[in-house]
């Protein structure tokens, strides 16, 4: 039997979708799994669809792959990877590949790849964004690694990738755990874009009076623009449904907690660590959060606020449009930083355009407005900040009033738009001409003779504060 260009160990929905993808672009793939049951019942339901040579055995499962050898692993993120590369790195040979698909955390990515090394094996630390669906017809791929493993891992990638205008959402990120960094910014990313729907969704219901259906015609108006994308797209679905059981709206009815598996968590946390401010996302994270303290929702219920009268006619739907569009170039804003603070720190001279080119398809934040990242990096490969990109730049001049007004009336109704407001902070932050962080500072010097710069000439100052300090 010919042998297997490339093998997938782990058959869960990700893995058994990404084989049945690479069989049905005509490669023949060798399946793997803990326990054979998934293996066998793969080949089974799904064996017409291409050539799968299943094994039961890690060694025969290295068997059926040619050489260099391509072993995709997609399990439990965590102990599980480790475990799976720790039966297999003994089985192969300097040049072959482990390409990790799951959600592992970079650094965990670093430390594998850089233990492969050692024993010169490429350990290519991958992005697979698009869940279940997106494995099946095209997710958007984004490997780390090294360029050499590109060189033949990269168009088996890029054949199963999604296409948009026949490009496919697959690039090499960079090295070692790059991949995995852009792939949690990316969850970042539509941690806030996420939020920024619902904040939007909150202000046409409680400032505009609308119904869920009424809100679900605004989303698709939207997604007919600027705006448009694959979660406004399911937004308007989401908002259009009516529970079956009691005939009511189903977001009505779904209990308002939102859950999290930890991707936008440690989006934030490594912004900490890199000094990057990237409030919106972070607002997002803890907008999941406060849903979930039931417990002081339920004793702060009766804490004074505002009538939440709709006080805003239809036309408040215009407004908030804007704010949504500012707010979410603020955000790609902020997540790009990261990128590109990430790819300094680690030396991973990560291309930002070709980053908003690979999340155009496949995954859950592809949208028509990542060409516009794209161009922006294109005109201008040195560009400080998103913000200030041209389009962006008359984007956000020409919403900033609707954007005030629309955090204004949210304010005078006690709607809560962390996203929103948070975003507006951070463009006037980077606008002003002078932050009072200067006061800070003077109040490092007083209590901790911190020291200070001064505007006005270079050197590192004290004060001398009070009479007796
Ligand atoms: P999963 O539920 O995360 O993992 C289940 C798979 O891992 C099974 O094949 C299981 O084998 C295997 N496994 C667990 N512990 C193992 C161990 N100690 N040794 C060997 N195999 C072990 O599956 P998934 O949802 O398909 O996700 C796979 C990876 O893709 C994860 O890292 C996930 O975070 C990532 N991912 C998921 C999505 C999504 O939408 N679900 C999207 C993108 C990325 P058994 O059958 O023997 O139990
Ligand atoms: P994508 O890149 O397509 O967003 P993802 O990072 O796996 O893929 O996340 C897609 C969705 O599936 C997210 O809602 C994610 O949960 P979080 O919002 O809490 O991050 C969810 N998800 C990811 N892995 C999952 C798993 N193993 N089981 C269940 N849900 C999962």
């Amino acid at each position: 039997m010919d042998k297997a260009q490339i093998g997938v160990t782990g058959l869960a929905v990700m893995g058994r979708n990404l084989a049945r993808n690479f069989a049905r672009h005509g490669h023949t793939v060798a399946v793997h799994n803990r326990t054979t049951a998934k293996t066998t019942a793969l080949v089974e339901e799904f064996g017409d669809e291409g050539t799968f040579v299943p094994a039961e055995t890690a060694e025969g499962f290295v068997a059926a792959l040619e050489r260099p050898r391509r072993l995709v692993i997609m399990v439990k993120a965590g102990a599980a990877t480790d475990a799976v590369i720790e039966e297999f790195a003994p089985l192969l040979e300097p040049g072959d590949m482990i390409v990790d698909g799951g959600n592992a955390h970079f650094a965990d990515t670093r430390r594998r790849e850089a233990a492969l090394r050692e024993r010169g094996i490429h350990f290519v630390g991958t992005g697979i964004s698009g869940g279940e669906e997106g494995a099946l017809h095209g997710p958007s791929i984004m490997p780390g690694g090294s360029a050499e493993s590109y060189e033949t891992l990269g168009p088996l990638l890029e054949d199963i990738a999604a296409k948009v205008d026949g490009v496919p959402c697959a690039t090499h990120v960079g090295p070692d755990g790059a991949g995995h960094f852009v792939k949690m910014v990316h969850n970042g990313i539509e941690y806030a874009d996420m939020q920024l729907i619902a904040e939007a969704y909150d202000l046409l219901r409680h400032a505009a009076g609308l119904t869920p259906a009424e809100i679900a015609e605004v989303f698709r108006t939207w997604n007919t623009g600027r705006l448009e994308s694959y979660l406004i797209e399911i937004t308007a679905e989401v908002l259009a449904h009516t529970d079956p059981v009691t005939g009511r709206p189903f977001v009505d009815v779904v209990l308002d907690r939102a859950e999290q598996k930890g991707t936008g968590r440690w989006t934030v946390q490594t912004a900490l660590d890199l000094g990057v401010p990237v409030n919106g996302i972070a607002e997002a994270v803890f907008a999941r959060s406060v849903s979930g303290h039931a417990d002081q929702r339920a004793a702060a219920r009766a804490l004074p606020g505002p009538a939440r009268r709709a006080d805003r006619g239809a036309d408040f739907a215009d407004l908030v449009e804007q704010a949504l569009y500012a707010s979410k170039i603020v955000a790609y804003a902020q997540g790009f930083h990261e990128i590109q603070a990430g790819s300094a720190e680690y030396g991973w001279d990560i291309d930002p355009g070709a980053m908003a080119r690979i999340w155009r398809g496949g995954c859950i934040i592809r949208a028509r407005f990542l060409d516009r990242i794209t161009d922006a990096y294109r005109a201008d490969p040195g560009l400080a900040t998103l913000l200030t990109d041209e389009h962006f730049a008359t984007a956000l001049g020409a919403a900033q009033d609707a954007w005030r007004e629309v955090v204004a009336t949210a304010v005078r109704l006690g709607v809560p738009t962390p996203g929103f407001a948070g975003a507006l902070a951070y463009y006037d932050s980077l606008r002003a001409e002078r932050l009072p962080a200067a006061l800070t500072q003077g109040q490092r010097d007083f209590f901790g003779a911190h020291t200070y710069h001064r505007a006005d000439r270079a050197g590192t100052f004290h004060t001398l504060w009070g009479g007796d300090r």
